[in-house]
């Protein structure tokens, strides 16, 4: 294909907007994918984005359309994820197109994640062609969709907004014209030395790395010998080719051409998402600018159920290659024995990672109570260190200052929920920056601990503004704050896996109400188990665990009162040899303390 007929586009939009139903909507119209029957979602293929019904990774795909012109163009498609937690992806995609299909839901109007993508592909300065979906549904307002986006980007009043039902097909003939009018070609040079963007990879047990790239300059074939520029590793690729949305094995890949690279490299570290790709002999002389690397936000441990900490490894590894945006690290725990401490890009993802063991590893875990992380200095040691896990945060002695995470956070709600949302944003110690009234939408820009926003706060958003409010939130600063730590002593014995880092303000009763909790979620034993729960080395809860049966002191009074001091005795010498004993924690503890508020 002549590079002026090509066309490399993302689709973009919030959560549930018709994404994947407007992809499926393209393959279908260019006969990209012979639909059988009612297949629905072709390109979300995981088992969990078919469970969770949105789109995880983003998918790309060739299509061949003959436009109106009468020529044939090759439209290069990218389905993103909507969902927050998975902006990495977006941007990845977009870094590859030169423009994007901004989709609107008529139902619900300009929402959070469609500003964010809104201001990616801004910031990537591609073609943005705003397009309004779900036009059949009975309670769809075009008008109100059309100047929301008129008021995200006064440009969009240049051009006709298309309404469109990605479901029904109405329309998205129109959008496919204005693809192939609007968007810009590649304008790559096939003559030059090899130049590709490797955009995204998956890893495949026997071919290695599978790099995705998105070809800058020159030609790429099959046999070629090629090299990655930052991490110059070099290779010879045994099979190039194009998404069809299968893997599609070609004899070329052009400048302009988005397609596959297989590297067989087995160490997914040589090839990262970012690099560029270039010829051995022949070397482009810069490489493409690389990625910032995905920053995690909530961390986490997780430790094998049932299973050996060997195969939790082979299972984190196998799919830290195919989501290199979990960060994980060793980790040996005191109660849980070996496992990972893990970094994930919110709540969303975690419960991904969760799922993907299980479906795709066989592989049941334990995750423990999630936190975001902090800094702090010493009194002998003022350089600041960075943690993620709370049991690292020295004893309360020795610190000097302790700094939270803030990030700014901005919601448009209704008038009418206002109220609601200003409480919720008090209690989570929010810090107003600014508010703004727009006809029914109030808009409050916040200052916000992480802490506070990480884990239920969107959830909470939603239900107090019944789905209403957009949100949107980004890191800040680090803010000193006074912090405390929370150890919990189960038996006499501290378990790292129960510290928790949190505000001094609600500390006291957080530790009670985690101490009340865990009565009862730990499993009991024949004797009764003491809970306790320190701050700053000073007791603010206590309860005791229960025993199995009863306990000799107190048990019926048929036996002689030396049995009963037997009884005793061996009660006691068990607790002591038990309290050394590792406390065997179930998922459930976990659960029940990620449940309080
Ligand atoms: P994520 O990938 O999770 O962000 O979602 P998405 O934007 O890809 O949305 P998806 O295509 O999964 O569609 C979400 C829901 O909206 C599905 O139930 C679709 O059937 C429905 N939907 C999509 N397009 C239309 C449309 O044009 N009309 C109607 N009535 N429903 C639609």
């Amino acid at each position: 294909m002549k590079q002026e007929n090509i066309r490399n586009f993302s689709i973009v939009a919030h959560i549930d907007h018709g994404k994947s139903t407007l992809s499926d909507q393209i393959m279908k119209m260019t006969d990209t994918f012979s639909f059988r029957g009612n297949e629905e979602q072709v390109l979300d293929d995981m088992k969990v984005e078919q469970d969770h019904g949105v789109t995880v990774r983003s998918k790309t795909v060739r299509n061949i359309y003959r436009a109106k012109d009468g020529q044939e163009y090759e439209l290069n498609l990218i389905d993103t994820p909507g969902h927050v937690d998975f902006n990495y992806e977006v941007e990845k995609s977009v870094s590859a197109s030169d423009g994007v299909i901004l989709l609107v839901d008529a139902t619900k109007g300009v929402q959070a994640q469609t500003v964010a993508n809104y201001r990616i592909a801004k910031n990537n300065n591609l073609v943005i062609i705003p397009v309004i979906n779900k036009v059949d549904n009975q309670s769809a307002h075009v008008d109100m969709c059309e100047q929301q986006l008129y008021e995200l980007d006064e440009s969009f009043l240049e051009h006709d907004i298309i309404h469109i039902s990605a479901k029904t097909g109405l329309n998205v003939d129109k959008v496919l014209e204005v693809i192939v009018n609007r968007i810009p070609s590649p304008k790559g040079d096939e003559t030059k030395p090899i130049k590709a963007m490797i955009f995204d990879s998956h890893y495949d047990s026997y071919q290695g790395v599978v790099a995705y790239v998105k070809v800058i300059d020159g030609t790429i074939k099959a046999n070629d010998k090629l090299m990655s520029m930052n991490q110059r590793v070099k290779f010879a690729t045994p099979e190039i080719g194009i998404f069809s949305p299968q893997l599609l094995p070609l004899k070329e890949l052009k400048s302009g051409d988005i397609g596959y690279v297989i590297t067989g490299i087995k160490d997914p570290a040589d090839v990262r998402v970012g690099d560029t790709i270039t010829g051995q002999a022949r070397q482009t002389k810069q490489a493409v600018a690389g990625y910032q690397p995905a920053h995690s936000v909530v961390f986490a441990g997780i430790y094998p159920k049932d299973a050996d900490f060997d195969d939790l490894k082979v299972a984190m590894e196998k799919l830290k290659l195919n989501d290199s945006s979990i960060e994980l690290v060793e980790h040996v725990s005191n109660s849980l024995g070996p496992g990972y401490r893990c970094g994930f890009l919110g709540m969303f993802h975690l419960q991904i990672v969760r799922e993907r063991l299980i479906n795709e590893f066989g592989m049941s875990v334990i995750i423990t109570s999630p936190n975001v992380n902090y800094r702090y200095t010493t009194k002998n040691d003022s350089t600041l260190k960075t943690i993620n896990n709370p049991s690292d945060l020295p004893d309360f002695s020795l610190l000097k200052t302790i700094e939270e995470p803030f990030n700014k956070v901005v919601i448009e709600t209704p008038s009418e929920t206002v109220n609601d949302v200003l409480t919720l944003l008090s209690k989570s110690r929010g810090v107003l920056l600014d508010m703004d009234n727009t006809d029914q939408l109030v808009k409050m820009t916040y200052s916000v601990p992480l802490a506070e926003i990480a884990f239920n706060f969107f959830n909470q958003l939603k239900s107090i503004t019944h789905g209403f409010a957009t949100y949107d939130s980004q890191f800040m600063e680090y803010v000193e704050s006074d912090i405390v730590k929370i150890t919990i002593d189960v038996n006499y014995a501290p378990v790292d896996e129960l510290t928790f880092i949190v505000h001094r303000l609600n500390a006291e009763k957080l530790a009670q109400e985690i101490v009340h909790k865990l009565k009862y979620v730990i499993p009991r034993k024949l004797y009764p188990m003491p809970v306790q729960g320190y701050i700053e080395g000073r007791v603010v809860a206590r309860v005791d665990v229960p025993p199995l049966r009863k306990n000799a002191a107190v048990s019926g009074d048929k036996k002689s009162v030396s049995k009963k001091q037997a009884l005793l005795r061996r009660q006691s010498l068990n607790k002591r040899k038990s309290a050394s004993e590792a406390i065997q924690l179930p998922q459930s503890v976990f659960d029940a303390i990620l449940n309080i508020e």
